[in-house]
């Protein structure tokens, strides 16, 4: 009778055992998807621990690399352009030549770029082979020549929720982005623009006007500006900075990210405007001209101060020269980069072939030709003039009432001129 309840307790026990051990391990699914939640809940603010890190970083680089791709086998490249560009010896030329033949054989390998750390170690020796004359260019032009593949530079101070609505589930619309190209050191410049035609809000008759200062970084020559920027970015929210040398030459490149970061941060936008930081813009002219344009003609809308007839200068001296042996041919139709205006739409494509052209050493120029190549052709506008407009004129307040933008004009000035237009006692 004894050994019957032992063998009865000994049963029990066993149950019980098997009852703790089978809900321990009904316990650990759920456990794992807690542990799951709360690694990626700590992923997304930036605090995982090493291994989950790892693995979304191979996923996002494969999904990158995937999309990349895909890209490229969206990309058009128009009849006109390729027409456009000699098949002569010209370095750009060939690239250029070299990337179209890719694009139609769908071998994309002229569109790999160099992770930004192992960069620029394109040896003087192959571009000298490459461009006969290659060391008796300009330092600035060889320095660019070797960096032209460099693409993808880190960004410092980012602005990734100015554009999203409260929710944080869609982006609020903007009408008018304001692109300006600024420096680090120029921040009065920056300042007159928040304090006239670039200041944010939504502007008469509802629409948004949202604006930001694209900068590069200080070389190490320049005094370090980093902290006063950091200040200001927090202040004004409005700076977007890229670890490059701030640099005529970088524009390029300056044009490439900022397409880049806005498709991904603020792609509901209508208008962007791309320009300098010290010219004058009429932004109430300017809101009025894009709003009553037809609505067949905002989806490629590239308007602006259009040369049309301009090909490289071969001047040394020349801050646009270019070497006969870099690129040998014409520019197309392109709007001053002093400031234009081109539809949200074209973001994307704008984007895609500019993954396809190589760089050119003139952003303005660069531009035109990836519009160019997408069957778009630049629209001239008598309000556009950067090449300023005549010397009795340049105080006249009632002419700069009738322009959209006018380059170039000192803070001081700019802010004259925008006290003017819209002072009530103005006739005009
Ligand atoms: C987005 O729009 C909402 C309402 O229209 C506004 O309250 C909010 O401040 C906007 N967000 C930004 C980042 O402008
Ligand atoms: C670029 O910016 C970073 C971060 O602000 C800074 O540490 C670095 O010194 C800068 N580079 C140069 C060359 O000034
Ligand atoms: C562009 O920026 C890169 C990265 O900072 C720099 O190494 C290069 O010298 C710059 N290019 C020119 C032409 O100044």
């Amino acid at each position: 009778m004894k050994r019957v309840r032992a063998y009865t307790a000994m049963v029990l026990v066993f149950c019980v055992l098997v009852i703790f051990i089978y809900s321990t391990l009904n316990l650990e699914p759920a456990n794992t998807v807690i542990s799951t939640e709360e690694g990626s809940q700590r992923l997304r603010r930036g605090h995982d621990p090493e291994g989950q890190l790892k693995s979304t970083h191979e996923h996002t680089s494969f999904t990158t690399a995937e999309m990349s791709t895909a890209v490229l086998q969206t990309v058009s490249v128009s009849k006109d352009l390729r027409e456009m560009i000699p098949k002569n010896e010209a370095y750009w030329n060939r690239l250029m030549h070299t990337a179209l033949k890719g694009l139609d054989d769908g071998d994309y390998s002229f569109a790999r770029e160099s992770p930004w750390s192992l960069c620029r170690v394109e040896n003087q020796e192959l571009l000298q082979l490459n461009i006969h004359d290659f060391s008796s260019y300009p330092p600035l032009l060889q320095t660019f020549v070797r960096g032209m593949t460099c693409k993808s530079p880190p960004i410092l101070i980012d602005q990734p929720n100015k554009c999203v609505a409260a929710n944080r589930k869609e982006y609020n619309q903007t009408f008018l982005l304001l692109a300006i190209k600024s420096s680090p050191r120029n921040f009065e410049q920056r300042q007159t623009v928040r304090e006239t035609w670039g200041r944010e809000g939504v502007h008469h008759g509802g629409l948004t006007v949202r604006t930001f200062f694209l900068l590069g970084n200080s070389t190490q020559d320049d005094p370090d500006m980093s902290a006063l920027l950091s200040y200001e970015a927090e202040r004004f929210g409005d700076i977007l900075q890229w670890d490059f040398h701030e640099s005529f030459l970088n524009l390029t490149l300056k044009m490439k990210v900022f397409l880049q970061w806005t498709l991904k941060n603020c792609p509901q936008v209508s208008f962007i405007f791309s320009g300098d930081d010290d010219v004058f813009v009429n932004t109430p002219g300017l809101l009025n001209y894009l709003k009553s344009l037809d609505a067949s003609k905002t989806e490629n809308l590239y308007v602006g101060h259009v040369i049309s007839t301009a090909s490289p200068l071969r001047d040394p001296r020349s801050k646009y020269y270019i070497p006969m042996s870099f690129y040998d041919g014409a520019y197309p139709a392109y709007a001053g980069g002093g400031g234009f205006i081109f539809s949200g739409g074209l973001l994307q494509p704008l984007y895609s072939v500019s993954r396809v052209l190589p760089f050119y050493p003139i952003d303005d120029v660069y531009f035109g030709m990836c519009a160019k190549a997408l069957g778009i052709s630049a629209v001239a506008h008598e309000g556009f003039q950067t090449f300023d407009i005549k010397e009795q004129d340049r105080s006249n307040v009632c002419v700069h009432k009738h322009l959209m933008l006018v380059h170039q004009r000192s803070p001081q000035q700019t802010k004259k001129l925008w006290r003017g237009i819209h002072s009530p006692m103005l006739t005009c």
